[in-house]
C-alpha cells in the first residue's frame, strides 16, 4: 500500500498462494477475474503485490470486489494498479434494496428508501464498473428461493407465470430478465447445480420486458412504486 508500509504482508501471501491455488484445483491456467470478497477495515495489505503478481504472471487478467460500496471500492483503487472492474452484490427481485432504494428515495417512514449501499448503482454506472447479481433466486439471505414460494410470494409467482407463459419462457427465465433488463448490464450469479436451470437462466436473458412488466414483478415482491 503507497500509502504505508510497503513490506509484503501475510495476507498478501495468503491472497496470492489461495488465488493460484484455486487457479491450479480448476481446469485453467488463469482466470479471467479475481474478486475481493469483502472489506476489512483493520490495518493490513490490501493485496496489491498479490494482484501485481497474478497478473504479471498472467494468472489473473482482471479484478473485482464483492459487496464493496463506493467509498470502499475507492480507498481500495488508491493501492491497486490494476483497474476493478467488477463487484459483486446480493440481488433478486425480492432483495433488491440496490434498486428499491433509489426508487423510493427521500421518503420519510419508508424503510425502503433507506440507502444500504451508498448509492452503488448509480457509482457503478458513472464508473463503468459491471454489477453481478449473486443469490438471484434466494428470498432473502440463503433461506430459500422465491420461485414457487406461493405462501410467502403469492402474487409475485402469479406475475412470473403470467409473463413467463407470455414469452415462452419459465418462471427462472423470467427472474433472470428482471435483472438483466435493467440498463446496468448487470450479469447473474448462478448457484443452481441443476443444468436445466442453466438453460431457463439464459432463456430468459435474453427477454426484454417492458417497463410495465419490470414493474408489475416489483410491486408484486412487495415494493412501493411512490
Ligand atoms: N460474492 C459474494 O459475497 C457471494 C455471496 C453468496 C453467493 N455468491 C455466489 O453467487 C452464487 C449464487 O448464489 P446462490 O447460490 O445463493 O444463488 P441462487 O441461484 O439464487 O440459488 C441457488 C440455490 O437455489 C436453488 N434453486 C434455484 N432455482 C430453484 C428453483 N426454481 N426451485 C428450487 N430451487 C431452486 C438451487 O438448487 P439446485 O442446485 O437444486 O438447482 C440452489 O440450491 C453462488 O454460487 C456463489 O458463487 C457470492
Amino acid at each position: 500500500m503507497r500509502t504505508g508500509t510497503s513490506r509484503r504482508s501475510d495476507e498478501d501471501v495468503d491472497d496470492q498462494e489461495h488465488t493460484t491455488a484455486r487457479i491450479e484445483r480448476g481446469a485453467g491456467a488463469h482466470a479471467d477475474r479475481r474478486a475481493r470478497r469483502r472489506t476489512d477495515p483493520h490495518p493490513r495489505g490490501h493485496g496489491e503485490e498479490a494482484f501485481d503478481t497474478l497478473h504479471a504472471a498472467g494468472k489473473v487478467r482482471n479484478f473485482g470486489v464483492s459487496n464493496h460500496t463506493p467509498g470502499q471500492i475507492e480507498l481500495l483503487k488508491r493501492s491497486l494498479n490494476q483497474p476493478l472492474v467488477v463487484n459483486q452484490v446480493q440481488l433478486s427481485i425480492t432483495h433488491s434494496p440496490l434498486f428499491a432504494a433509489g426508487i423510493a428515495a427521500n421518503m420519510a417512514g419508508l424503510d425502503q428508501s433507506i440507502d444500504r449501499d451508498n448509492g452503488l448503482l448509480d457509482y457503478s454506472r458513472l464508473n463503468d464498473m459491471t454489477l453481478q447479481a449473486w443469490s438471484p433466486f434466494q428470498k432473502a439471505f440463503f433461506d430459500g428461493v422465491f420461485l414457487g414460494d406461493r405462501e410467502n410470494f403469492a402474487e409475485l409467482n402469479d406475475v412470473l407465470d403470467e409473463l413467463a407463459a407470455a414469452y415462452g419462457v419459465t418462471p427462472t427465465g423470467i427472474a433472470v430478465a428482471w435483472i438483466t433488463r435493467h440498463p446496468a448490464n448487470i450479469q447473474v450469479v448462478l448457484g443452481t447445480t441443476t443444468p436445466s436451470r442453466v438453460v431457463e437462466s439464459a432463456a430468459g436473458s435474453e427477454i426484454p420486458l417492458t417497463r410495465e412488466e419490470w414493474y408489475r414483478l416489483f410491486t408484486a415482491a412487495g415494493h412501493t412504486v411512490p
